[in-house]
């Protein structure tokens, strides 16, 4: 990968709102002391700053925003420059009352909060693009100024008459005719053909919630409206100084938004995590889960490192139960991010406000004010950590593997009705895939149906319920040239107009995976199947596997079947298949398994195939490892997820490994690790 920033290596800071204390002048002088302390390099600033920069239209006061800038270009912190779109000043509601957001119910908001504005009205567009033109006229060059933060975690959509007649607009380009639109709507269903485009209307829980395809159109023009809005601050922002790169702070999984989309409209990836750790959920699946976000981030922008814009330093305080983090979690929480690929660790937020609704969030200075806290030192430790890997800085990140995570896939296949609306449980399967391989150590990246494929050796498309025929072409061309392609029950369903394939599923995926999937029994939970291993290279001693919620009925047509079911009337039926096609290999799999079946299936092709972990030597039960790359070396981060002490034992040719973070805890053999302990190790190319 290549380095985001030439000032500085691995980035170290947080949200940072001196117009809280601009009564008190003594507390940016203190502020940077203790960034000094922790070693702190950057800070987001301004992100909630409009009523004070701007407190009556079109009368700006930006003397405390350059004492601001300049205090702390002078003492060598770097700022990421906030606009301030994210939440508006009580006169902008007051004097364009159009701003405020309209439900999907049609009910229209009060001003307050925050994301409480029209993405499509003219005025918030005029207001926005004005305030970031100034900030831009007046600070694009100022030597703190690292890079623009733009807004706050874009989030939610507006029903207004004007989002509605956008929306309008949009279908009218896509669809160019009605009758095009009524066809691949399928709205002859219940009568619900439109003769004119004003009938159109966006879906609601009053109106019109049950044609689908209007449903995800609907959702694929709020993604396309964010974008937009994005473009369009950036756009007011980067005439000043074209140089100045622009992100804007993602939320990982985040369901509204496609980020495929509006990932390109940024120059690079940031994202705030909020893992909810040592709570009743198992570790593992948290820590499994914190990765693969990481992972979809890292990925949206294959060939840069992301930044972690936002964590928390200490604990929330919108979780149900509000955890502290134990002795370790923070420096190993904060590892994770740059063992996926990120070249910053930063929080939200500097120092506790004194009020209103974040009063007892997390934050690096509590309300005592001073840094001898144990969140304090914990920070501290982290400063110093990322500091011993300033050399981690634009290092790749390597996989073979990538896991296809598609918005359009998520959307469609959460809103079909049948086969298991108690839970159809699309993103817990790819959990559970990933954890599987996670587990494993085995890297992987994420992919959309739109992403290059090429430089993967084995791709997996969990539930690829909505398929795209011109994917399904490059996965046949993948699986012929070599690749080894695997897919699940409930995939090949529907096209991208949400249209059933009438070619028998799974659609197009039909010809590569050698089978047909004639139809989907779903169980009650507790109830179960089992599918026994009838292959003869399967990697494990276990044969018979538990097999649950949903089971494809299936004929294997070229596919070798390597697996059968054992119980109910499909007994002796096909549960695992592999297809040979070209020089490569298509598995499928028929049924929803236990995490145990997903290890040792993914243990046995990793194994058949070729596909390595990143780690020279094994590590125990509840530690993974990920390793990032540059200059020629590797650096192994090795991270202890368990509530236990544990003992790595390191192979002979591994000794050479070099534990960066401690420095001396290598005994012959054998590293100790700490409960929530985590070690970089370095070693040779
Ligand atoms: C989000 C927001 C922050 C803050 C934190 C609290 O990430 O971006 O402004 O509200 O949540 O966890
Ligand atoms: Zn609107």
């Amino acid at each position: 990968m290549s380095r985001l920033f030439t000032q500085l290596n691995l980035l170290h800071g947080a949200d940072y709102n001196p117009d809280q204390w601009l009564d008190q002048p003594d507390i940016l002088e203190k502020d940077i002391a203790m960034m000094k302390e922790t070693q702190c390099n950057v800070m987001s600033v301004g992100i909630f700053s409009w009523s004070k920069l701007e407190p009556a239209e079109g009368e700006y006061q930006f003397g405390w925003l350059d004492n601001v800038l300049d205090t702390l270009h002078a003492n060598g912190i770097y700022v990421f420059l906030a606009t301030p779109s994210g939440a508006k000043p009580a006169w902008v509601s007051e004097k364009y009352p159009e701003v405020l957001r309209t439900n999907s119910d049609q009910s229209k908001n009060l001003h307050g909060e925050r994301h409480n504005h029209c993405l499509s009205s003219p005025e918030y567009l005029r207001l926005t693009g004005n305030i970031n033109q100034q900030l831009a006229k007046r600070y694009a060059h100022h030597p703190a100024v690292l890079a623009w933060h733009i807004s706050n975690e874009y989030g939610g959509e507006c029903h207004c008459d004007g989002c509605q007649h956008a929306f309008r607009n949009w279908l009218k380009n896509k669809y160019q005719t009605l009758e095009n639109l009524n066809q691949r709507w399928w709205s002859s269903f219940w009568s619900h053909e439109y003769s004119s485009w004003s009938q159109i209307h966006s879906p609601g829980p009053k109106g019109e919630q049950s044609v689908h395809a209007l449903n995800i159109d609907w959702r694929r023009f709020v993604t396309e409206q964010v974008a937009l809005f994005c473009r369009h601050e950036i756009q007011a922002v980067k005439p000043y100084n074209p140089s100045l790169p622009a992100t804007t702070n993602f939320h990982g999984v985040f369901y509204d938004y496609d980020y495929w989309r509006l990932a390109q409209e940024v120059d690079f990836i940031s994202w705030d995590s909020y893992p909810e750790w040592h709570q009743t959920r198992d570790q593992q699946d948290v820590a499994s889960y914190t990765a693969f976000t990481f992972d979809l981030m890292r990925s949206l922008k294959p060939g840069l490192p992301f930044l972690l814009m936002e964590s928390t330093p200490g604990t929330t305080n919108w979780q149900a139960i509000s955890k502290l983090k134990k002795p370790g979690m923070h420096l190993l929480s904060a590892m994770q991010a740059v063992a996926h690929g990120s070249d910053s660790v930063q929080y939200f937020q500097w120092r506790k406000s004194r009020g209103s609704v974040e009063k007892l969030h997390g934050a690096v200075v509590d309300h005592v004010g001073h840094l001898n806290t144990r969140v304090g030192q914990d920070v501290k430790q982290v400063g110093a950590a990322l500091e011993k890997l300033a050399n981690v800085a634009g290092g790749d990140y390597r996989a073979e593997v990538a896991i296809v995570y598609d918005w359009d896939n998520r959307w469609a296949v959460n809103d079909a009705a049948g086969p298991r609306n108690a839970g159809i449980k699309f993103e817990e399967t790819v959990q559970q895939h990933y954890q599987a391989l996670w587990q494993q150590n085995i890297p992987v990246d994420i992919v959309s149906q739109q992403s290059d494929l090429s430089g993967y050796r084995m791709l997996i498309a969990p539930m690829l319920y909505m398929v795209n025929e011109a994917f399904a072409e490059r996965v046949n061309q993948f699986v012929a040239a070599g690749g080894v392609f695997i897919a699940t029950y409930w995939t090949g369903i529907v096209n991208p107009d949400d249209l059933c394939f009438t070619t028998g599923f799974p659609g197009p995926l039909r010809e590569v995976l050698g089978i047909w999937s004639e139809e989907i029994d779903s169980l009650y939970d507790g109830q179960k199947n089992q599918l026994a291993i009838t292959a003869s290279d399967w990697s494990s001693p276990v044969q018979e596997y538990t097999c649950k919620e949903l089971c494809d009925l299936i004929h294997a047509e070229t596919a070798e079947v390597l697996a059968v079911y054992q119980q109910d009337f499909y007994a002796g039926r096909p549960a695992l298949t592999r297809n040979r096609y070209g020089k490569g290999q298509a598995y499928y799999l028929a049924a929803r398994t236990e995490g145990a079946f997903l290890r040792d299936f993914y243990r046995t092709i990793a194994n058949k195939h070729g596909i390595a972990a990143c780690t020279p030597m094994p590590v125990p039960e509840g530690v993974v490892a990920t390793a990032r790359h540059n200059a020629g070396l590797t650096y192994l981060f090795v991270q202890n997820y368990s509530d236990q002490a544990v003992t790595i034992e390191l192979a002979e040719e591994s000794r050479r490994l070099e534990p960066l973070l401690s420095g001396d805890r290598l005994a012959g053999h054998q590293y100790a690790m700490p409960a929530f302990g985590v070690e970089v190790f370095l070693t040779g190319a």
